[in-house]
């Protein structure tokens, strides 16, 4: 917790300034009992309305000296303690902008979730918290006790009993709520994943008619969440009345002892008002400092949540690069072996090819050969393991990162649109080009004509992740995205999957005349995606089993042979090999 007050330092003198004009609330509070008691003693007793009035005034000037007081600590302390979340926040997604896809598979989506907005907010509220009390109830809780056995030595002995009791309460019951707490938090991760994934892919729990299944496995979280909850509130359920059990019980004898003396009269009735009030202090305030330890001890949890989210080094950085300028297209790949984080076998195993600035290679090779994985080390979206990928003739770990990706643009087999007009989304890659480049674009990626028979056209909505447009639409918007950044290379993972053979050859043929320079990789599930490449790669359980031309393929290569007569005797269509949604 300590650790993170580090990135409040903007609000240092709200977060100094609110404790300090508490401290001037408590003292004029604490002033006006005993104001109050000498009305009692002095004016009331002896009938002094010149006395009561003067008094009465004194006491009005404290009480709304002690509310200007607390009401700007208020005021301050609001601003420093949403200004703390808020930098949180912005320092956590600051970080997570950095994390490349292996720190990102390390926390989960959700887990990120969580911690930027119920971990934040635990934090914050404590720092609130901790700022308005840290110093008004310590001081009020003291000052009140002092006064108290000024006033009365024989009332204050209750304490003596009271006090550790409630230590003692919170000492057992503390621990063990922290343990539960913490154990909640985890199940929010649970929680927030099992929503997180049911939203986002609601289209397929509804094509699979898997509401029913999704609902139990939302339940189950539900419920997970709610028995970790009601564990953990258990705690305060049986805490609480015990405390004010405890709280009523001193009142109580010190209303009796307090009696006695009055009858006794060892006791003035006004100093009795005066020091109940302070009674009702010292047990509010200690009750307070307690609250104050445990929830600085449950925010720990939260805190170190946080902190492991900002403390994660992205591993991929550029901090060392400093090549700024990619000289051409060229990609090569020297003895490259792939590993994935936490898995065991490698991916990649010692693949090296060379592709010239300009040309046009296809990739092929059964799913799951490592396809995308490969080319995914191009823009240095992951590291290699072993081996070097060069671009433009230099490491890409020698690139800074923004130079390299500007220039190698990639359209992902997952490709998604985001809420917003075409254009937007078009503009996405390339915050500059105008309009004509917009056009040209998808007249390259053969968008143009449908996206200009929509009313609206280029201003035309996409819903949230493009739902209003085809899935053939949405690749070629995707691949429109990707021409318009000018790239050097540009990559198609698969980008043409979910068009037509005739529609999948213009946009071939757009790419060749329209981006006649850019090197060009395409992923491709069919033989006619690639056959007119400069060359074409085989991949097969992560090794390059062969390269050359289509005719040097079908000549030689048996895989090419076997994938090239399946598909001449069948057609491509999907249901052939049962495609997926
Ligand atoms: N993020 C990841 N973490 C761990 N393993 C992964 C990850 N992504 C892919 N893999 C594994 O790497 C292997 C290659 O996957 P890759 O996605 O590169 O195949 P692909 O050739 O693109 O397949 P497809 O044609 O189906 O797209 C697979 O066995 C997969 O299980
Ligand atoms: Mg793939």
């Amino acid at each position: 917790m300590f650790k993170l007050l580090k990135h409040a330092k903007k609000y240092a003198p709200y977060a100094i300034l609110c404790p300090m004009l508490m401290v001037g609330e408590v003292v004029l509070e604490l002033m006006i009992p005993l104001v109050m008691a000498d009305i009692v003693d002095e004016g009331l007793a002896n009938g002094d309305m010149e006395l009561i009035l003067r008094l009465g005034v004194k006491m009005l000037l404290l009480a709304l000296g002690s509310l200007f007081c607390g009401s700007m600590a208020a005021r301050l302390g609001a601003v420093a303690g949403m200004g703390f979340g808020s930098t949180i926040r912005k320092e956590l997604l600051d970080k997570i902008q950095t994390f490349s896809f292996s720190n990102i598979d390390r926390f989960s989506t959700a887990s990120l979730i969580t911690r930027m907005t119920t971990d934040v907010n635990t934090v914050q509220n404590t720092f609130l918290m901790m700022i308005r009390m840290l110093f008004r109830a310590p001081i009020m809780f003291v000052a009140a006790l002092v006064i108290c056995i000024i006033k009365s030595r024989e009332i204050s002995s209750v304490f003596l009993f009271s006090l550790p009791l409630i230590v003692i309460i919170v000492a057992i019951g503390g621990p063990i709520a922290l343990k539960r707490f913490k154990k909640m938090l985890k199940m929010f991760d649970g929680f927030n994943a099992s929503i997180q994934e049911n939203f986002t892919n609601i289209r397929v729990v509804k094509a699979f008619v898997r509401s029913d299944y999704e609902k139990d496995k939302f339940k189950k979280a539900n419920d997970d969440l709610l028995n970790a909850s009601i564990s953990a509130e258990k705690i305060m359920i049986w805490g609480q009345p015990l405390l004010m059990l405890v709280m009523y019980g001193t009142i109580l004898a010190i209303v009796y002892i307090a009696a006695k003396a009055i009858s006794a009269e060892m006791l003035q009735i006004g100093d009795f008002s005066a020091v109940f009030t302070y009674i009702m202090q010292i047990l509010m305030n200690f009750l307070m400092i307690i609250m104050l330890v445990a929830q600085f001890f449950m925010s720990e949890a939260s805190a170190k949540r946080i902190l492991e989210v900002l403390g994660e080094e992205p591993d991929i950085n550029d901090d060392a690069a400093s090549v700024n300028i990619v000289k051409d297209g060229s990609v090569e790949f020297k003895n490259v072996t792939f590993k994935y984080n936490g898995s065991a076998a490698p991916v990649l195993s010692d693949v090296s090819f060379k592709i010239e600035s300009g040309e046009t290679v296809g990739i092929i090779g059964a799913t799951g050969s490592a396809k995308s994985t490969l080319v995914q080390l191009i823009p240095r979206l992951y590291d290699v393991t072993e081996g070097e990928v060069l671009v433009g003739g230099v490491n890409v770990k020698d690139y800074k990162m923004n130079a390299l990706r500007e220039q190698v643009s990639m359209v992902l087999q997952k490709n998604v649109l985001f809420s917003g007009t075409i254009a937007e989304n078009l503009r996405w890659g390339n915050k500059e080009a105008t309009d004509e480049e917009l056009v040209k674009a998808c007249e390259i990626a053969d968008a143009r004509a449908f996206v200009e028979s929509f009313p609206d056209g280029y201003e035309t909505d996409l819903g949230q992740g493009g739902v209003n447009v085809s899935g053939g639409q949405k690749q070629r918007l995707c691949i429109a995205r990707a021409i318009l950044k000018k790239p050097k290379i540009l990559i198609l993972d698969d980008s043409t999957s979910a068009v037509d053979t005739y529609t999948d050859s213009k946009i071939r043929e757009g790419l060749k005349n329209g981006i006649p320079d850019t090197t060009k990789i395409i992923i491709a599930q069919r033989i006619s995606s690639v056959s007119e490449c400069d060359k074409i790669i085989i991949l097969e359980n992560g090794t390059v089993n062969d390269m050359g031309t289509h005719d040097e393929l079908l000549a030689r290569n048996e895989i090419y042979q076997d994938i090239y007569y399946s598909q001449q005797k069948g057609s491509d269509d999907f249901d052939l090999e049962g495609g997926e949604l």
